[in-house]
């Protein structure tokens, strides 16, 4: 399991995700799809990116009933994703239920990672609208023990917490973190970020990067970059 570079492609059309993909012609990057591009186009999009010969990471966070969620992961797994993620405050049994759905007849299953706190939310809206009173670092460090007790490969974290995530859950258990900028990089609308090369040292798994490369005058230019500062 080495480390590696996912692209987010944040498309809104199958169209401006080809015209994306098609400027790669030589190492098929790792890539991942979002609510967004899959809402707007279904499954089939998954299928011609696989098709094309890409990996997928599958970024729909699924949070329901147990039942529920182990047949919408039944379903993922017959798209033969590579990676496919789910909320850990959906609890440890819906995880497991999860876990049941996605394991193919073979044994075989695509990876399965938590979302533990999203990025977006802070302490004081956890207070606040959530009624959540524990610091938000022990709040993760929970989820993801949680993800590792229902037999979860990793969690989406950011690169600040992917060190400590490795302390409590162990160096086996995945760091798939988002948040990452170039250091001469406009930073946008993340305000947490690292450079891979610093995510690198911290110990995350994956890095999952979007507009640094996506909007970049030149994509392949900027992707090889960051596998360079990434994996070295
Ligand atoms: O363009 P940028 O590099 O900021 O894209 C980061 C990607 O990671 C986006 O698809 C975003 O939705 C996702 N993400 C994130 N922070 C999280 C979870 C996911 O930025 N906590």
């Amino acid at each position: 399991m080495g480390q590696d570079v996912i692209i987010a492609c944040d498309f809104d059309s199958a169209e401006k995700t080809f015209a994306f993909l098609d400027k790669f012609t030589g190492k098929k990057p790792f890539v991942k799809i979002g609510m967004e591009l899959y809402y707007a186009e279904g499954p089939s999009i998954v299928r011609e990116i696989k098709k094309r010969g890409h990996k997928i990471f599958l970024d729909l966070k699924l949070h329901d009933i147990p039942n529920t969620v182990k047949k919408s992961m039944a379903v993922l797994s017959h798209l033969d994703v590579d990676m496919c993620n789910l909320h850990a405050a959906g609890t440890i049994r819906m995880m497991e239920a999860a876990i049941e759905g996605l394991t193919r007849e073979d044994g075989t299953r695509p990876l399965l990672i938590a979302v533990t706190q999203l990025t977006s939310t802070d302490e004081e809206s956890m207070r606040r609208d959530l009624l959540i009173e524990r610091p938000i670092a022990d709040v993760v460090m929970h989820y993801a023990s949680n993800a590792k007790a229902a037999g979860l490969d990793g969690v989406v974290c950011s690169p600040l917490e992917a060190g400590k995530v490795h302390e409590t859950c162990g160096d086996t258990f995945l760091t798939v973190t988002p948040g990452v900028r170039f250091a001469d990089g406009d930073k946008g609308d993340q305000k947490r970020v690292m450079t891979p090369e610093e995510a690198r040292k911290i110990g995350s798994d994956y890095i999952v990067v979007g507009r640094p490369i996506t909007a970049a005058e030149d994509p392949v230019a900027a992707y090889e970059r960051c596998v360079r500062e990434f994996v070295g």
